[in-house]
């Protein structure tokens, strides 16, 4: 008797990695949602995504048989989230791949092995059916994968489906693919369509498909060209939530045991119940599946914005957050729903915890911005609603839906879904349309800005295009000029003490690009010189080298020498160099998340952004440091090579997502395969060269982007010297040796300490001889002694400390003392317990006092200040105080 058993979804993933371990794979953890060296791909959406190398051969495997639960996206049938059983943008897939190891025999069996044994899964190998592929004009079908199925595994042929392309070769735009065989398992009639000939293969819910196994034989060039790879590979998928969704018997991935528990939370917040009408489940599991995606997405490092993954993550916010407008949440609320999706899977995924603040940081601030924009574009979605339907229009104008993206942030797809909503079409054409004109708006607003004040020069075709030959060359004698500019117009010639740039056929100059900053030097002749401070390349691929002629004419036509300032550019290419070792290191210490977002190189000083979540650790800052200055010293040799692109991906070069890049792109590669990166800068031919690299300061610039400034050769020497002779000061200020400065400061400080505690006490003192002496002075008034003084510099807390020790030591005090400072008094009237007992209140006796020197005061009857400005009754004022007493007391 077969029942599925109802494993939870921790469990099952913990099954089946530990399945393949025992049939000898290396498991490795789940790679992160961003795709590394693939600019194919925005996200990672099946197992084998981030080990594309492997199956191609270009990188060797750290074991040829593998086992991951990855972590994966897909976004293509956004629109379907919620409304149906299977749909999900974010689920983990389960998968084992063979590298030029096993192949069919193997993959199928173990397959069958673990969905079937009552030792691992146990599900009833009569609901299962397999399909192969049926062939097609290229590929024939897979009659050794039938045979297996038939006769090893012993499942009837008429239980063993052939399916064509569409079902039976899996491949995602380019990359290792091929024909595949799938495994079906039936949930039974009550999940059908009840249509006829509903078997397997129907898009209905009964028959669902719940693993692929590929054999993976070919590579797709991204415009199906196929090769047979060099060596047969097996790259399976079974999505986790499915085969949950099959053992639990629940409906959809949606009632799967730790996607409920998301559900639950949603609706504890919304007030919402599930299973209360289509249209609120439907905002239910949109909320709970694109807060899961967010989630891991956030913590992976992608940032809502309005490009690529920045984009995928914005839309799904977006449309969560409206979502939950539908349910009647008025305020951000996605953020608290993360804290859900954290602690079901922080198990396997023990970053989500870690990185828990920053990723619910990340939800709320999105939320809020948004909300600011919501209300006012739901409304005016609403009028050109109501618009386009008095006018009986069928398709929402891709002008409006324009509008509502670029002045209330909705994204396309949420116009969309509520134009569906409403039974309409959208023009998405016009839309895009106007999504271009306004890039390319942007884009020339940005050149009219053009800093230089070059950008609206427009060369003719006699101009060429500059040659760059500074990567051998610092000094060239037989450049030409081309062109000259002068105020923005071109000139035939320029007097000496013009500012104007100079465009040479070809130059040594480097012009600012990549975080670089420009070369700077002389473009000279006989008597002519022409200083460069600034070098830029415009869009026509000509250098615009600007800078004052200082003598001489210089004219189009001439031959020219140009030659840099080699100084400058060593130091520029020390901080380039460092650079690179820099970002090797923070992916090292801190993970494969750490992305370049930014950078400056200037003159042996650098500036380098990255994706971080927190502040480094002086520990982790050391490690970073020490990581660079140990390829400093390991003297690495670095070679440029320019290659075709595909053949600078096989090195694994790094290259900057969402860059574009020719065909052939320049490769800097240090120390044979330590630091390889994509990159037009220029280098120099030994990582020693570099000196030292010193870190200067680290710390935010934007949420999830952290700075990092460094120093390296001269400029590094120069910090050390300077820290070197603070030191030497510092170290004869306290006159010790440098070696002995902490202990000496140390013990400077212990001593200091002593001295003061000791001067305190001195004070203490003082004050009690002082209180005494006064006392000694006070005249008697029948019982009551009082005493009046002027005590010279002062302050309010003086007074205070001095009027309390007389009120401890003589009950029967009144006294009133006072201070001056310029023209101000402070008084301070005291009387002890006796004297309050008898009447007597310093209250009172401020307010006389200070009303006699033109100023105010009060207090309680024991104790009481007040201040004045006549310093000339000072006198008087405390004069009238024994008659003050002795009144009261008669
Ligand atoms: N790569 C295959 C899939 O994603 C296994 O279905």
């Amino acid at each position: 008797m077969y029942d599925p058993k109802p494993f939870g979804l921790n469990e099952l993933r913990e099954m089946f990695l530990s399945f393949f371990e025992t049939k000898g794979h290396l498991r490795l953890p789940s790679f992160s949602l961003i795709p590394q060296n693939d600019a194919s791909l925005l996200l990672i959406n099946s197992g084998m995504a981030p080990m594309k190398p492997f199956f191609t051969g270009e990188q060797e495997p750290p074991r040829h048989r593998v086992t991951t639960c990855q972590k994966c996206i897909r976004t293509g049938d956004i629109e379907n989230i919620g409304k149906t059983a299977r749909h999900g943008t974010y689920f983990e897939m389960l998968g084992n791949f063979s590298f030029g190891d096993y192949f069919k025999k193997e993959a199928i069996h173990w397959a069958w092995e673990f969905l079937t044994s009552k030792e691992w899964v146990g599900l009833d190998p009569e609901r299962l059916y397999p399909s192969v592929f049926a062939g097609n004009e290229t590929t024939p079908a897979d009659d050794e994968a039938f045979r297996i199925w038939n006769e090893e595994i012993g499942i009837p042929a008429e239980r063993i489906f052939k399916f064509g392309k569409e079902d039976n070769f899996w491949e995602h735009g380019s990359g290792p693919c091929g024909p595949c065989s799938e495994i079906y398992y039936d949930r039974g009639e009550q999940w059908g369509c009840g249509k006829p000939g509903c078997t397997v293969g129907c898009d209905c819910d009964r028959y669902i498909e719940v693993w692929n196994v590929v054999f993976s034989q070919f590579d797709n060039d991204g415009e199906n060209h196929y090769t047979e790879l060099k060596q047969k590979n097996i790259d399976t998928g079974m999505g986790l939530e499915r085969l949950a969704c099959v053992c639990q018997g629940v409906p959809s991935l949606f009632d799967v045991d730790t996607v409920m528990n998301i559900t639950r939370k949603v609706t504890e917040i919304t007030g919402a119940s599930y299973g209360q009408s289509h249209a609120t489940d439907v905002s239910l599991r949109v909320i709970t599946d694109h807060i899961r995606s967010a989630t891991f997405m956030i913590c992976d490092g992608v940032l809502p914005s309005n490009e690529g993954r920045g984009y995928v993550l914005r839309r799904l916010l977006r449309r969560a957050a409206r979502h939950g407008k539908l349910l009647g949440v008025n305020d951000p609320f996605l953020y608290t729903v993360c804290d859900t999706v954290i602690h079901e899977n922080e198990g396997h995924y023990p970053e989500l915890r870690e990185r828990q603040d920053y990723i619910t940081k990340v939800i709320r601030v999105e939320e809020e911005n948004f909300a600011k924009t919501i209300d006012s574009g739901l409304k005016i979605f609403g009028d050109m609603l109501a618009e386009h339907k008095a006018k009986g229009e069928t398709t929402f104008s891709g002008a409006d839906a324009f509008k509502l993206y670029d002045t209330y942030g909705f994204p396309i797809d949420l116009t969309l879904e509520m134009v569906e909503e409403q039974g309409m079409k959208l023009d998405e054409a016009e839309f895009h349309k106007q999504m271009d004109e306004q890039r390319q708006r942007a884009r020339k607003a940005r050149e009219a800005l053009g800093d230089l004040g070059w950008a609206g020069v427009e060369f003719g075709k006699d101009v060429p295009e500059t040659e760059f030959v500074g990567y051998e060359n610092t000094a060239i004698d037989d450049a030409k000029v081309v062109a000259l500019v002068v105020e923005n117009e071109q000139a035939e010639e320029i007097m000496p003490g013009v500012e104007a740039i100079v465009v040479l056929d070809k130059t040594p100059f480097y012009a600012e690009m990549g975080g670089q900053v420009a070369d700077h030097g002389t473009i000279s002749a006989d008597g002519v010189t022409f200083q460069v401070t600034d070098v830029q390349k415009n869009k026509g691929g000509k250098y615009m080298h600007t800078g004052k002629l200082t003598q001489g004419v210089l004219k189009v036509g001439d031959t020219v020498s140009a030659s840099i300032d080699v100084k400058r550019r060593k130091a520029v290419m020390r901080a380039h160099s460092a650079t690179h070792l820099l970002d090797k290191a923070l992916r090292t210490v801190l993970g494969d998340h750490v992305h370049q977002a930014g950078s400056l190189v200037e003159e042996d000083r650098l500036r380098f952004d990255f994706t971080h979540f927190s502040a480094l650790t002086a520990e982790e800052l050391a490690k970073v440091s020490a990581m660079v200055n140990e390829a400093v010293l390991e003297g690495y040799d670095i070679h440029t090579d320019v290659l075709p692109i595909e053949e600078a991906k096989k090195k694994g070069a790094i290259a900057l997502f969402g860059e574009k890049y020719g065909d052939t792109v320049r490769v800097v590669d240090m120390g044979s395969g330590y630091s390889v990166e994509f990159c037009g800068g220029t280098h120099l031919d030994n990582t020693a060269k570099v000196g030292v690299f010193h870190i200067s300061s680290e710390f935010s610039v934007a949420s999830g982007v952290r700075r990092i400034e460094a120093t390296t050769g001269k400029a590094s020497l120069d910090v050390m010297n300077r820290n070197q002779e603070m030191l030497f000061q510092a170290a004869a200020a306290l006159k010790a040796k440098p070696g002995e400065l902490r202990e000496k400061a140390e013990q400077t400080m212990l001593e200091v300490k002593a001295l003061h505690q000791m001067v305190e006490k001195f004070k203490a003192k003082e004050s009690a001889g002082e209180a005494d002496r006064f006392l000694f002075g006070a005249r008697q008034v029948g019982e009551l002694k009082v005493l009046t003084a002027t005590i010279p510099e002062a302050d309010a807390n003086k007074l205070r400390q001095m009027g309390d020790m007389l009120r401890d030591k003589a009950p029967n005090v009144v006294a009133v003392l006072a201070t001056v400072n310029g023209e101000k008094i402070t008084f301070l009237a005291v009387c002890g317990k006796e004297a309050v007992a008898k009447g007597i209140k310093a209250g009172e006796i401020i307010k006389n006092v200070t009303a006699i020197c033109g100023g105010k005061g009060g207090g309680k009857p024991d104790s009481a200040m007040g201040g004045g400005t006549n310093v000339l009754k000072l006198d008087d004022a405390l004069a009238s105080i024994d008659d003050f007493v002795a009144g009261k007391l008669n």
